[in-house]
């Protein structure tokens, strides 16, 4: 892989500007917003009128999906949580967003947290990509009597199943060559577009058609909004340059697609990072016998189902530290 997990999030938060969730679907179905008021409710978080709020801590939070449920259900001006991610930029927009909210950078695997600080901790989607320990580690912040709340991606689940599509259609298309194929024809269609020679030009967009006629096939073979659409998009952003050749520049047709490289090689790397990150069932029984044997009870720990979807949408845990 030639992009980290990392940057591979700090590029997707940076260019994120109004993005809400992590561009899966069924990360916004309402049976996980249920999930969230109940947790809050539970929790004695959720009076609008309560006074006071404890403190709560979430983990690799994103551009704030749980601070919006948490705010539907308390007072902003009554509740001033902790977010933390590994990316400035998501910290960035959840402050920007709620006020409240202190952010700290950080990584899920390494939490500069005490033990035993918050009252509340939650993570969604987030503290998992860390690994398995930092799942564990993050229970440590739990004091006595506390609460975490935690959604994990579930290794059979649906996002994963969406994940892992949208991973192996991109890697076919870096592995096709069309993108290197594009910015080596262009040049030679521009020159002739200039007045050059064809040679060239007719080689490079024959050496093309392979990897077009795949790129075709691998829209017809995972759907064309694959990969949240990118695939398809490239594909006619480059038809329609080719055909529309004198309304565009060379410098720019070139730049973009060795733009275009870094950003497919990016969004793989965040959906093999999801696929690595989701709890098989295994490990999610694993970790509730840890949690049971180290102080927790159990509330919830099952897979969390949503109406009309095939597959669950997660591993969904409530665990209170005992008093
Ligand atoms: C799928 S998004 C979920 C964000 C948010 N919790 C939500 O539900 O919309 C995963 C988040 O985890 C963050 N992340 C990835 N690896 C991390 C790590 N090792 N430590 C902290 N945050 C991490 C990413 O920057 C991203 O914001």
């Amino acid at each position: 892989m030639s992009v980290s997990t990392a940057s591979s999030w700090q590029s997707y938060w940076q260019q994120a500007k109004d993005k809400n969730v992590c561009e899966l679907g069924g990360t916004d179905h309402p049976a996980i917003e249920q999930f969230w008021h109940r947790f809050f409710r539970d929790a004695r978080v959720g009076a609008k009128n309560a006074s006071g709020c404890p403190r709560i801590i979430d983990i690799a939070s994103g551009s704030g999906a749980v601070f919006g449920h948490l705010y539907s259900v308390v007072d902003e001006a009554r509740c001033y949580p902790v977010c933390v991610d590994l990316s400035p930029d998501a910290v960035n927009a959840v402050v920007a967003r709620w006020p409240a909210v202190s952010g700290i950078v950080a990584d899920g695997a390494a939490l500069p947290l005490a033990e035993h600080s918050a009252e509340i901790v939650t993570s969604q989607f987030g503290v998992e990509y860390a690994g398995i320990e930092a799942v564990r580690a993050l229970l440590d912040i739990v004091g006595p009597g506390g609460r975490a709340g935690l959604l994990l991606h579930h290794r059979d689940g649906a996002i994963y199943r969406e994940c892992a599509d949208n991973y192996a259609a991109l890697r076919e298309v870096r592995e096709n060559g069309f993108v290197e194929g594009a910015i080596e024809m262009f040049p030679h269609a521009f020159d002739v577009l200039e007045g050059g020679a064809r040679a060239a030009y007719e080689e490079t967009s024959r050496n093309l058609i392979p990897a077009f006629r795949d790129m075709e096939r691998i829209m017809a073979q995972y759907g064309r909004h694959v990969a949240g659409g990118v695939i398809r998009q490239l594909y006619m952003d480059v038809n329609h340059i080719h055909s529309n050749l004198p309304r565009f520049n060379r410098e720019e047709v070139v730049g973009w697609l060795q733009q275009t490289v870094t950003e497919l090689d990016r969004y793989m790397e965040r959906m093999n990072s999801m696929c690595r990150a989701a709890l098989s069932a295994q490990s999610f029984e694993t970790l509730t016998v840890d949690l049971a044997n180290s102080g927790f009870d159990l509330l919830e720990a099952e897979a969390l189902e949503g109406a009309g979807q095939a597959y669950p949408l997660a591993w969904s845990l409530v665990a209170e530290k005992v008093a």
